[in-house]
């Protein structure tokens, strides 16, 4: 939600800060802006839409000079996405810009204080009482002033900072939102997310909550909340440029899809060494574990209901689930013996992280399932596991799904063997079962055609049903949130016993019903659903294993996947359905890397 991003060096900025924002657009992309800060005056200029139009309207950058800037690319939240809505915000003095991610609770309260003052508003945004507030508290000290309005803010934001008094100079700070420095060469940085500074630099350092910073081009001092210099590490980033480039493909979520099998190597592969799961530095007592909840939003929630399957069956440990954003209202039950694993790709998902901490203040241990490192989650979590999918760019997760479900996988056959609820040599089985998996998804890929002509065939469906039952009911969840958010197409996903109990009424002549019937244990039962659907007319895209000639009679269109005997086959499912997902948005023309009023990293409640 939102992105920002600084530079300061010897170089013009605004072409730096148009780049590192076009890194940085699934964060929000409906209006853009830039301020220079240059000769003592900070320009800005303004767009409502993509970083295209702010690149062509600053002719890339160079009708900006300038070498000390900040930009913001937006996803609205407070007041449409207008011009003057769009940051960076300039104070009534001229004197200071603010670029902001995320969301001031206060401003209203505020903003009538400033109004009072005589402080003249222009947008509807929470992000300008920041900067009226700078100009009303700074008194020649940047210092005293950052912290002087912290204290006064409610709510997240990471802020970039520009002040004509302050040349060559940015500030930066933050409070429940990402903020990461960049450490270059006679240049430095700041961004929301290192996507936008691996082209720059490898070494960040991870800003903390009420830390702030004074960035110029040839250091980076930072300050606690008392206003003490403090030295923090640097971190090296192991992703590499061309993970966060589209590398050939027509879109970042197909290049995303077809890096599942690596991804999932890489989350696999460090963790099992000489026929042993050895999961980081766990060292949870899970003996005095009676319940896991788990919980997380969206398609990382998605996962953890299909690792719920996999955990009860193998550690025979009663997991529940909630979404992150009815968690923290639900005046939970839990007290020191639950264990609550909390999902995420990004780490900065504000409803998970807010029910997160209402756990954890009620006796929870918390093991967090992250991708980003450094990232909110995974630093507030007891013990955090890294999912190894790299820089996840398509707003529609791919990679960080799969890798979240075979980090649920590693987890489960943990936990199984340290209880004691598996044989050994049941435990060898399932580390095989493992480790085959990447070879099987990249099979799983080579349907890739059949599913593109198969996507002819329904791309004009106004609306899906995904059915199946037990792990496929998981997996049905995800196929059918992964076609209404890119493709803007109606797909609710039903148990698929439970259709008759209502949902049945809406099956007619035609609609399409995508059946997930690979779960081997229930397939006669979903068999049957599908014979109750197609007999009301329904036109049935079957996903099965590759020899069920059954299936293939009942259906209309039939996908298969790989024969798996293993607990771990539905993870082979979400292939066809995300490749489907992508090839009904690409006829449907739709923006699949950035769907219509969707950003990635929500962290916003
Ligand atoms: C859907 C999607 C979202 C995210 C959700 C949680 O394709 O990407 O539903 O899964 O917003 O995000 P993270 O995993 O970053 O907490």
């Amino acid at each position: 939600m939102c992105g920002i991003v600084g530079f300061t060096g010897m170089d013009n900025a605004a072409p730096n800060i148009l780049e590192g924002l076009e890194k940085l657009e699934y964060r929000g992309y409906d209006s853009a802006g830039i301020a220079v800060l240059n000769d003592g005056i900070i320009n800005i200029t303004k767009v409502t839409g993509r970083i295209a139009a702010l690149r062509e309207k600053t002719e890339n950058g160079e009708l900006m000079p300038g070498t000390t800037a900040i930009g913001h690319t937006r996803w609205a939240t407070h007041g449409a996405p207008t011009d003057t809505n769009a940051h960076p915000h300039l104070s009534n003095d001229g004197r200071f810009a603010v670029v902001h991610n995320g969301i001031i609770e206060n401003y209203m309260e505020l903003k009538s204080k400033l109004i009072e003052s005589g402080y003249i508003f222009e947008s509807e945004t929470d992000t300008e009482v920041v900067v009226h507030l700078l100009e009303k508290y700074y008194k020649g000290d940047m210092h005293s002033c950052i912290r002087k309005i912290a204290s006064k803010l409610k709510g997240s934001y990471a802020l970039g900072i520009l002040c004509t008094e302050n040349p060559n100079k940015i500030f930066a700070t933050k409070q429940s939102s990402p903020l990461i420095l960049g450490i270059g060469a006679g240049e430095n940085y700041f961004a929301s997310d290192v996507t936008a500074l691996i082209n720059y630099t490898q070494n960040v350092i991870y800003l903390e909550d009420g830390e702030f910073a004074e960035i110029t081009p040839d250091e980076i001092k930072i300050f606690d909340c008392a206003g003490y210099e403090i030295k923090k590490p640097v971190s090296r980033v192991n992703w590499d440029i061309q993970a966060a480039e589209k590398g050939g493909y027509e879109h970042f979520m197909l290049k995303e899809i077809t890096e599942q099998p690596r991804a999932v190597k890489a989350t696999l592969t460090p963790r099992i060494k000489d026929g042993k799961i050895m999961l980081d530095n766990l060292n949870i007592e899970l003996d005095g574990i009676s319940k896991i909840l788990i919980t997380a939003c969206g398609s990382a929630y998605y996962a953890g209901c299909a690792g719920k399957y996999i955990i009860e069956k193998l550690c025979r440990i009663p997991v529940e689930l909630q979404l992150a954003s009815e968690l923290r209202y639900s005046d939970p039950i839990i007290d020191n013996k639950t264990l609550l694993i909390v999902l995420s790709q990004s780490g900065e998902t504000a409803d998970t992280i807010a029910a997160m901490k209402e756990c954890s203040q009620r006796g929870a241990k918390t093991l967090a399932i992250v991708n980003v490192v450094g990232s909110t989650i995974a630093n507030l979590a007891d013990y955090t596991l890294y999912t190894h999918a790299g820089p996840e760019i398509a707003v529609a997760t791919t990679k960080g799904y799969t890798t979240q479900l075979t980090v649920l996988y590693l987890f489960a056959v943990y936990a199984a063997e340290i209880l004691g609820r598996i044989e050994a040599d049941e435990y060898s089985k399932l580390l095989d079962d493992l480790m085959s998996i990447p070879k099987l998804l990249q099979n799983t890929m080579d349907m890739n055609s059949k599913i593109e002509n198969t996507a002819k065939k329904y791309y004009t469906s106004d609306s899906m049903f995904f059915i199946g039952r037990n792990t496929d009911y998981a997996l049905a969840l995800e196929g059918a949130l992964k076609m209404k958010e890119i493709s803007y197409i109606h797909a609710e996903s039903y148990a698929a016993g439970e259709l008759k109990h209502g949902t049945i009424a809406l099956i007619s002549e035609g609609t399409p019903v995508i059946a997930l019937a690979c779960n081997q244990d229930i397939k006669e039962k979903t068999m049957s659903n599908i014979v109750e659907v197609k007999s009301r007319g329904a036109r049935v895209l079957a996903v099965s294993l590759n020899d069920d000639k059954n299936i293939a009679m009942l259906a209309n269109d039939i996908i298969t996947v790989p024969k798996f005997d293993s607990p771990f086959a539905p993870i082979l499912e979400i292939i066809p359905l995300q490749l489907m997902a992508y090839y009904v948005a690409k006829l449907n023309g739709c923006d699949i890397d950035k769907p219509k009023n969707l950003a990635k990293s929500v962290t916003v409640e």
